[in-house]
Parts: structure tokens; C-alpha cells; sequence
């Protein structure tokens, strides 16, 4: 297949919404990361995204609306604190999972009788799904287990010849995936840390829980409620180590680790940040940001871990951050990316 590569000018957008209309693939900018999408309510086009992904079949996608009029008409009932969530947070970074309606079809929600709802803040992924007239089924446009794509660069290199058309809208603003709540329950839960925080929801709804699959490895036979959450992500070629303690203390033993095994000829890569790159003197060193703007570091981070792949680096040893905050999600991705092997000094 031939892939077409165009920009987000009104003309290539009506072109991509023609091919999502007639049930092809388009890979699109979102605020978050880059989206690759079909029309969520035609089953054999879900069903090509799984194809161009290798992603399992039983992890469902997020269907993006381009006006709140979409709502209703795919879920059956928009509970209170979906309602003030969306009011506060739509277009933006925060998916919602409701019951769904018998339009949205099971190769849409992997099986499930809920479906994910979102819908974007970015002006081409909004105009893209208008022109469309249909909501827009899209994971990240990365080939499965890979980092979610934050430039269209990212998504030529995992997609070029497996889908239709690719629409360059430069370098996404967030760089993590959007925060999942559910809603279908009494107290809504956060099945994925996003830019919209624990802390942020917290304050705006009072009570609000933590899916257990977010913090740690499951135990076998636990299931996460969001099922993508028991992949192994954003997984580096490389084995990625993970360095929790005092700013001094990591950075010593990260430098005498590099040290070891630059001696034994392996090829080693550092994710360290502004603060403390220059104490670095060994090793590929990548700085992904300011400790004191995590929003750079929510930026670079999925770029850096491609690179690494790029560079067939062997070891990656990471700095790590607090928890708090966009923090959660930050760790929430290092720790998957390095199995939740976390060495603190
Ligand atoms: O920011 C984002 O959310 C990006 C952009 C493109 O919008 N999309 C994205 O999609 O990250 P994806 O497919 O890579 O991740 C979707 C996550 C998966 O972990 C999936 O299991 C979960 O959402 N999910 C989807 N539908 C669900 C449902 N009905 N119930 C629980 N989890 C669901
Ligand atoms: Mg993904």
C-alpha cells in the first residue's frame, strides 16, 4: 500500500476524511500523541487497525467525537460526574469509559459492553472527525509494544505502506497518552495517568480512585480494567533500568554502571535531565527536560526511548521522577518501559 504523507490544510483533510469514510486507515495529530484511525462504528474497519498495529484483538480503542451532540448517541447514559468532567476537560486529554449503545461495535470495544470516549483538543484531529461525520475510533499510531508516536516522523517509521495517509501536524503539545476514567461505576476510577492528574481530579470530584494495574506489575490472573494496561508498552529493545534516590546518589551510580559496561563493550544510553546532563562524561546521554517543568519531560520522553531503539543501544539507565502530579503518569510509562525494575540507590 501506498502511504500518502500530507499536511493539515483544509484540502488534505476532506481527502482524509473521504478515506475514513470509506473505511480506510488515516493516521492523525492529536494534542496528546499521534492517532491512527477508522470509523469506530464499521467493524471491518476497526479491524484494519488491529491489522496495520499487530494489536491484539481484545484491546479496545478509544472512539474521538468532535462535538458533544456525538455523546448520547454512542453510550447509553452520561452519568453526573461524566458530565462535569466533560464540561471541565473536553476537547482535551481525558478519555471517559461508558456503557455503550448497540452502534459501536464489539471489534471496536474488544469485546467489551463499555467504550472509551474522547474528544481532542487539537484543531485537525476536531475538523478531521467533523468532516468524517463519524465518530473516529484511534489508538497511538505506533506498531504494538513500540513508543506512541509524538512527531508524524514517528509514525512514518512504524506505518509507511500499512495504512492510507498520514497528516503531518508537527510535534504533538503533551507527549503522553490522554488520563482514562471510568465512569460506569459509583466512584470513578483512573485506568491510565494522563496529563489531567490524580491531584487535578481529585480536587474537582472529591473522591476518585486508582486502578491497581497503574501502580505495579499484576499478580497472575489479575485483570486490569483497561486491558491494554497488561501489555508490555513503550518496551525498549534495550533492558531500560530504572534509578529512584537522592539527585547525587543516582547520578554516581549511574555513572560507575556505564562505566562497567562501556568496559565490557556494550553500548550504553542515559535518559538524565537539564539538571544534571553535564555530569555525565560517558555513554549516549539524552536530556528529556527540566525536573522543575515536567511537561518537557512528558514532551521528549517516548521521542528518547525511539532513539535509543534507533541507536541499538544494550542498557538504558534512566533517572527517575516523583509520583506526583504529571510525575504519575511520567513513572507510569518509565516503569512499564523497564518492566518495573526500579533500583533505588
Ligand atoms: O491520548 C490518547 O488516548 C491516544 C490518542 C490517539 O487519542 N490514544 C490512545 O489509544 O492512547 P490506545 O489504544 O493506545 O490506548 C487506549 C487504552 C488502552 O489501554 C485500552 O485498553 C483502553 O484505552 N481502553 C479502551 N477502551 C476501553 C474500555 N472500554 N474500557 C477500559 N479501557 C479501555
Ligand atoms: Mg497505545
Amino acid at each position: 500500500m501506498n502511504t500518502k504523507v500530507v499536511s493539515g490544510r483544509q484540502m488534505h483533510l476532506e481527502a482524509a476524511a473521504k478515506v475514513l469514510k470509506s473505511g480506510g486507515l488515516v493516521a492523525f495529530p492529536t494534542e496528546t500523541v499521534y492517532g491512527l484511525g477508522a470509523n469506530a462504528l464499521d467493524e471491518s474497519a476497526s479491524a484494519k487497525i488491529y491489522q496495520a498495529k499487530g494489536r491484539p484483538s481484545d484491546n479496545p480503542l478509544i472512539a474521538h467525537i468532535s462535538s458533544i451532540d456525538d455523546l448520547e448517541k454512542l453510550v447509553y447514559h452520561v452519568p453526573d460526574i461524566a458530565k462535569k468532567l466533560a464540561d471541565l476537560y473536553w476537547p482535551g486529554p481525558l478519555t471517559l469509559v461508558f456503557e455503550k449503545r448497540d452502534v459501536v461495535p464489539y471489534g471496536t470495544t474488544g469485546g467489551l459492553d463499555t467504550v472509551a470516549i474522547r474528544m481532542p483538543a487539537n484543531e485537525i484531529a476536531r475538523e478531521l472527525i467533523r468532516l468524517a461525520g463519524v465518530p473516529i475510533a484511534a489508538p497511538s499510531a505506533n506498531l504494538s509494544g513500540r513508543p506512541s508516536p509524538t512527531r508524524a516522523e514517528h509514525v512514518i517509521q512504524d506505518m509507511d505502506g500499512r495504512i492510507d495517509m498520514i497528516i503531518d501536524g508537527g510535534s504533538v503539545g503533551i507527549g503522553l497518552e490522554s488520563t482514562i476514567v471510568d465512569v460506569t461505576g459509583k466512584i470513578p476510577v483512573i485506568l491510565r495517568p494522563g496529563s489531567i492528574t490524580y491531584e487535578m481530579l481529585k480536587k474537582e470530584l472529591g473522591e476518585i480512585e486508582v486502578d491497581k494495574a497503574i501502580e505495579g506489575p499484576l499478580l497472575k490472573g489479575e485483570k486490569p480494567k483497561a486491558p491494554g494496561m497488561k501489555y508490555k508498552h513503550y518496551a525498549p529493545k534495550a533492558e531500560l533500568k530504572l534509578v529512584a534516590g537522592m539527585e547525587r546518589d543516582v547520578v554516581s551510580y549511574i555513572k560507575k554502571e556505564v562505566a562497567n559496561q562501556s568496559e565490557q563493550g556494550q553500548v550504553v544510553g542515559i535518559i538524565c535531565t537539564e539538571d544534571t546532563k553535564e555530569q555525565y562524561s560517558q555513554g549516549i546521554v539524552r536530556s528529556i527536560g527540566y525536573r522543575s517543568k515536567e511537561d518537557t519531560i512528558a514532551q521528549n520522553l517516548f521521542a528518547v526511548l525511539r532513539e535509543f531503539d534507533d541507536l541499538n543501544v544494550d542498557y538504558i539507565y534512566s533517572e527517575s521522577f516523583s509520583k506526583e502530579n504529571l510525575g504519575h503518569a511520567i513513572m507510569n510509562r518509565l516503569m512499564k518501559a523497564a518492566g518495573y525494575h526500579m533500583i533505588e540507590v
